[in-house]
């Protein structure tokens, strides 16, 4: 994690983890809790029964857990007033590198809602890290898209690093019409499909269709207050 003291820290993972968390939230879901592992996730719910537990292992739901890592399961019968827990391969992790290396805000990012945070981000006056959550380490297209998209809604006066000028660069060469075949095609997508969550796919790539920013905040993640 690059230098993040005193940032508005951005965590992308648009396959899948932002994306369910918006969702959920969305939903009705109360909170989610972002644990890294997935022995925590479970000690945590023997601990407090009435969470729920989601999260993915390989993409895949794990034993014993309500519900996978796809956002489709997280429907307001399911999680309308539930706290829930969710520890996912890259995203969770991500948002806890986030936390742990300081950064002074840390918001849940997707395109889903991009435009709500685009505009989270005009209130905000000090330096923002996008944190795209990438695959085991490596480079996503999908998160770097997504942080794309956000860059090019921003003020343009802002100073931007090469890494942001590249992820905005790529957005604008392929558009907002391109986004869901990019997606659809890149290492991720190929990979969910493959696994029978294409449809997760599809629902990841829609274009600002919340207005809901998740702020992540004393180890939960809750709607932003109006
Ligand atoms: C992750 O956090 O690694 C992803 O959301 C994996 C997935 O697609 O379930």
């Amino acid at each position: 994690m690059v230098q993040a003291e005193g940032t508005l820290a951005i965590v992308i993972d648009v396959l899948r983890a932002s994306t369910t968390i918006v969702t959920a939230l969305g939903n009705g879901a109360s909170a989610i809790i972002p644990l890294a592992t997935v022995e925590e996730a479970r000690a945590r719910q023997a601990q407090e029964p009435h969470l729920l537990l989601g999260g993915e292992r390989n993409a895949h739901p794990l034993p014993g857990f309500d519900f996978g890592n796809s956002p489709l399961d997280y429907t307001p019968e399911k999680v309308q007033g539930r706290e829930v827990i969710l520890t996912t391969t890259n995203g969770t992790r991500a948002l806890q590198g986030a936390h742990q290396a300081g950064a002074s805000a840390i918001i849940v990012g997707a395109l889903t809602n991009r435009q709500a945070v685009v505009d989270f981000c005009s209130s905000w006056d000090g330096s923002i890290l996008l944190v795209c959550a990438g695959s085991h380490g490596r480079f996503s297209l999908e998160d770097a898209l997504c942080a794309g998209a956000i860059i090019a809604g921003l003020d343009p006066k802002l100073r931007l690093t090469d890494g942001a000028r590249t992820c905005r660069a790529l957005y604008e060469h392929y558009g907002a019409e391109q986004l869901p075949s990019q997606i659809a095609s890149s290492d991720h997508g190929l990979g969910l499909k493959g696994k029978g969550y294409g449809p997760d796919v599809v629902f990841a790539t829609a274009l600002d269709v919340t207005s809901l920013v998740p702020i992540y905040r004393g180890g939960e993640i809750r709607p932003l207050e109006g």
